[in-house]
């Protein structure tokens, strides 16, 4: 398959898998009547879920299959059954998370966007407290996924602790803070990159985690070690591209308002530095995280692939 093909047929598998979160829906429900009041809003809160994890580029679950495949040279199609429900299932997961992030992120209280992947943001489409209730389910809901199978239990606990690390105070709940209270002010350029690394840098370095520890590779393990690495780096230039085209990108293709961390004085790479810069940035970023990558064979083709595509994407 040809890598735009495994990413397309990945996309399909990840949107399919999330479609399913109706089934904890129908679970969560067992014990209301049909027709009360609390069946009906909490029905609501599940359509509000469904609203926010709708879209997006799936980047970081497709980045969970690349990572297993880099480690087990073997396509997600042809691994053991629960072999896939693993790498799936931390897939999923990390695309609830993200969506959680999302769904935050654009409160009034910290961006107050109005535009997300082309449609309005979620507590525009609701109201505010759907979308705080909405992001704490979503957080939770990746959890629950991820304990959603008895196979691997070691497995799935180490996956879980990646995820969960990489959410909180030490990773993209960490980087937000920063973010927030970066506002008004002029960051030195270590600073940025701190910023960048965590708020969205932490996300992505879990994804590929996730990948290798479901294929039962150890964060000791060379070849997790080098991943990891290609991440760090990729993760940081990732959030570069996304403050070049919040400056310079447009709205019908990133399905998002251009011009807000300007308009709200977010100090970012282009805010600091200029577009230029921010490019060249972005592109040594991709060039060292490739050559993380080096000591493996066509194997990690896809994860080379894919950084290519985070790079120099234009939404
Ligand atoms: C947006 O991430 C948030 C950032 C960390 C910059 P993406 O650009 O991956 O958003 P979706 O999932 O494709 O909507
Ligand atoms: C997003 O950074 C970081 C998150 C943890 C969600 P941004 O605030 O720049 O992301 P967008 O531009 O709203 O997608
Ligand atoms: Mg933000
Ligand atoms: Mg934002
Ligand atoms: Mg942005």
């Amino acid at each position: 398959m040809n890598p735009e093909a495994e990413e397309n047929a990945l996309k399909l598998v990840i949107d399919e898998n999330i479609k399913s979160i109706s089934y904890f829906h129908e679970k969560s429900m067992a014990d209301t009547k049909d027709c009360s009041f609390s069946r009906k809003v909490v029905k609501q809160l599940w359509e509000a879920i469904a609203y926010g994890v709708q879209g997006g580029k799936r980047l970081r679950g497709i980045l969970v299959f690349a990572a297993a495949k880099a480690v087990s040279k073997r396509e997600y199609f042809s691994l053991s059954e629960a072999e896939r429900k693993c790498v799936l299932d931390s897939a999923t997961a990390i695309e609830c998370v993200h969506a959680f992030s999302l769904v935050h992120d654009d409160l009034p209280v910290m961006d107050n966007d109005r535009l997300r992947r082309g449609k309005n943001t979620l507590h525009v489409e609701y109201d505010e407290a759907t979308a705080l209730l909405v992001g704490d389910a979503l957080q939770t809901l990746g959890t629950e996924v991820l304990c959603s199978s008895e196979n691997y239990p070691e497995r799935r606990f180490k996956i879980i602790s990646a995820l969960s690390k990489a959410t909180g105070a030490s990773g993209m709940a960490g980087g937000q803070m920063i973010d927030v209270y970066a506002i008004n002010k002029k960051l030195e350029k270590n600073d940025l990159e701190i910023m960048h690394k965590y708020k969205t840098g932490a996300l992505f370095e879990a994804a590929v985690s996730m990948g290798y520890l479901a294929m039962n590779v150890s964060h000791e393990d060379e070849r997790a070690k080098s991943i990891k690495n290609f991440m760090s780096r990729l993760g940081v230039g990732f959030q570069v591209v996304d403050d070049i085209l919040d400056a310079v990108g447009v709205q019908k293709t990133t399905g998002k308002e251009a011009g807000r961390d300007k308009f709200l004085n977010k100090p970012n790479f282009v805010e600091l530095f200029g577009v230029e810069y921010a490019k060249e940035y972005a592109s040594e970023c991709l060039n060292s995280a490739l050559k993380a990558l080096e000591k493996f064979g066509g194997e990690a083709d896809f994860l080379r692939y894919i950084a290519n595509r985070l790079v120099k994407r234009s939404y």
